[in-house]
């Protein structure tokens, strides 16, 4: 049985979010169908295919990336070893180990005990088969179960329909819309009381 003294401690570091998140990670962050891992450096390959790709670029409302591969290669050294304040980055894996997209929670605000979700399966093979469900549920299950966050958001262009489906799956819903630097967004959240309900129907 944890002494008072364990407990506390427990909860204190609980309410340091990032610090909760790297510490109840294992090498691997366990869902159905994916793994989710911290990033290495050879990711940098699939990494520049996908970022300098067209289609993810515009589904991710980002700009394609032009930089050489030399150059990317620099700086994806330096941000592989940057102490991250308040990101948390992992790779997403199949559960035989190849990787197929990336996802982070980021914008971590302990104060106002909420943090934004990213994701995005590069590798077109597997869009449409519950890849990015399982991803993001087994992301928000290591958030909810290893914080004291009370809520996630997240953001997606409101043309992407496959996005906003995969999200409902995964009990998000529609808080705002908004514009940002010309492109549409719609934003979605779900609260840890909503992601209780959901698991104990489960
Ligand atoms: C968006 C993304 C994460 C979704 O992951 P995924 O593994 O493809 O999605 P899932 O299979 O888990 O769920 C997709 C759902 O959308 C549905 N869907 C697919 N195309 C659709 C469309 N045009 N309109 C409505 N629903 C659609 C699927 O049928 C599925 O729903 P179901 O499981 O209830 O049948 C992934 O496709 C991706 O990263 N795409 C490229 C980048 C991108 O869109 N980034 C923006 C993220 S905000």
């Amino acid at each position: 049985m944890p002494d008072s003294h364990d407990t506390e401690t427990t909860q204190r570091k609980r309410r340091d979010a990032l610090a909760a998140l790297k510490a109840a990670r294992g090498k691997y962050i366990f869902g159905s169908k994916v793994r989710l891992r911290r990033k290495k450096l050879t990711d940098v390959r699939n990494d520049y295919t996908w970022q300098s790709d067209p289609e993810l670029a515009r589904l991710d409302a980002a700009p394609v990336l032009k930089l050489s591969f030399a150059v990317y290669l620099l700086d994806y050294i330096e941000a592989i070893h940057r102490r991250e304040r308040n990101r948390f980055p992992l790779a997403i894996e199949t559960l035989k180990g190849e990787h197929i997209g990336n996802c982070t929670c980021y914008a971590i605000d302990d104060r106002k005990s909420e943090a934004q979700v990213g994701i995005m399966i590069g590798d077109r093979d597997y869009w449409d088969k519950g890849y990015g469900a399982d991803t993001i549920n087994t992301l928000v299950d290591h958030i909810f179960s290893s914080t004291l966050l009370n809520r996630v958001y997240l953001k997606t262009l409101d043309w992407n329909l496959r996005a906003q489906k995969c999200f409902r799956n995964c009990g998000f819903v529609r808080y705002s819309a908004a514009n940002r630097n010309g492109y549409n967004f719609l934003f979605m959240e779900l609260s840890r009381e909503r992601w209780q309900k959901k698991h104990k129907k489960t």
